[in-house]
């Protein structure tokens, strides 16, 4: 009985410290949001370029029949409506009067809200 308890214990620590080792990760490339984008953001799709970063980060808890904070997303109508009400940039730039976005995650990189902007401003095309 000690025995597998010991067991169950040594694999608590090692599934603990590969959740360690993986929010680790998401410091590094996640939160690395604090450096700013260098790279050169380009032509931007919003089918290849703004949309995997809205599933990565939004559509989990953003689509389907009971978005969260009624806050629908996942669609082109309803990412160009939340874009030019102005709550999608206010949101992920952590802008003071809108709740930070992705919630109780970390802020997008300056790249990936650079992308976001430049589809924005270049006025939220359906390419
Ligand atoms: C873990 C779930 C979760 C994720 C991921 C998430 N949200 Fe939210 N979001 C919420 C909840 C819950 C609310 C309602 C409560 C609030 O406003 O904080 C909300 C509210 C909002 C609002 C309304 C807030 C306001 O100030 O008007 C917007 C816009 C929004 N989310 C956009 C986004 C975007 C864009 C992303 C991705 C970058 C995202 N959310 C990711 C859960 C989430």
């Amino acid at each position: 009985m000690k025995n597998r308890f010991n067991h169950f214990f040594i694999a608590a620590v090692l599934l603990s410290l590969t959740a360690c080792y993986y929010d680790h990760e998401e410091i590094l490339y996640g939160a690395g949001s604090n450096q700013p984008c260098t790279d050169s953001v380009g032509t931007v799709s919003y089918a290849q370029k703004v949309v995997p970063i809205l599933r990565t980060s939004c559509y989990g808890c953003h689509s389907g029949s009971f978005p969260s904070g009624n806050q629908l997303m996942g669609t082109y109508a309803a990412d160009k409506a939340m874009a030019q009400s102005g709550k999608l940039y206010g949101t992920i730039s952590h802008a003071g009067g809108y709740s930070p976005m992705p919630k109780g995650g970390a802020k997008l990189s300056n790249c990936q809200i650079a992308t976001i902007k430049k589809w924005i401003d270049g006025g939220m095309l359906n390419n």
